[in-house]
């Protein structure tokens, strides 16, 4: 946790102080798009504390059978909302317990590391969660079906999704090993064999 959440179940609302005014601005910036899939921002100071609709919710990680068709529909529409050179506001932090199910919707969190990004970024690094944990069948079709439903509507570079896998894996390890996590999967190997193949 690098900031303070506050679950008010009762009232139907979180209240959020980021850790500094860089975050909240950043978590501001999203929020006030008013975006179909984010929880609804109910107030704010002006400064490091945000108001959201409490959203009761399942992690994703936490389901039998995520939706990766739905889920990936919303990264086209969060990718296609602005583009800078290339560049597109990528979510970053896509560990899947930002994602949240609830009443048949997907909802995302936690917006204070986006950036603009190539949107390759995005999809690698969230699949990344999903190849440490999967076993390979069901990593090959989660991965199937998040690129497909993906590039019904977005264009995916191959040659960037090649050269930004190992940046990505390099990145991911390294934030694993930093908060002490091992990896435990026997196909992860494999998973990222999978993963590189786009084509
Ligand atoms: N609007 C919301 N509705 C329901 N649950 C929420 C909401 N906002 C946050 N949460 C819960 O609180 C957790 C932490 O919130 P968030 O990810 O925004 O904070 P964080 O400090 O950045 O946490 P972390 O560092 O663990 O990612 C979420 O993973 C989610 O379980
Ligand atoms: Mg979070």
């Amino acid at each position: 946790m690098r900031s303070n959440v506050i679950i008010q179940k009762e009232k139907k609302q979180v209240i959020k102080i980021c850790n500094s005014p860089k975050m909240f601005n950043k978590e501001l910036y999203i929020y006030q798009k008013k975006l179909p899939f984010t929880p609804r921002l109910l107030d704010h100071d002006g400064k490091i504390t945000l108001m959201l609709e409490y959203i009761e919710g399942i992690a994703i990680g936490d389901l039998a059978q995520p939706d990766f068709a739905h889920i990936a529909q919303i990264y086209t529409e969060l990718h296609l909302l602005e583009n800078k050179q290339g560049k597109c506001i990528c979510h970053v932090d896509n560990n899947p317990k930002n994602y949240l199910y609830a009443n048949n919707k997907y909802y995302l969190l936690d917006f204070s590391d986006w950036e603009y990004k190539q949107p390759e970024t995005d999809l690698i690094h969230f699949l990344l969660f999903w190849a440490s944990i999967y076993n390979k069948v069901k990593f090959k079709l989660a991965f199937k079906q998040l690129m497909n439903s993906y590039m019904k509507k977005a264009a995916i570079n191959p040659l960037e999704w090649e050269l930004l896998i190992p940046e990505l894996i390099e990145r991911f390890d390294s934030r694993r090993n930093k908060f002490g996590k091992r990896e435990t999967n026997p196909d992860i190997i494999i998973n990222r064999e999978t993963l590189k193949n786009i084509y």
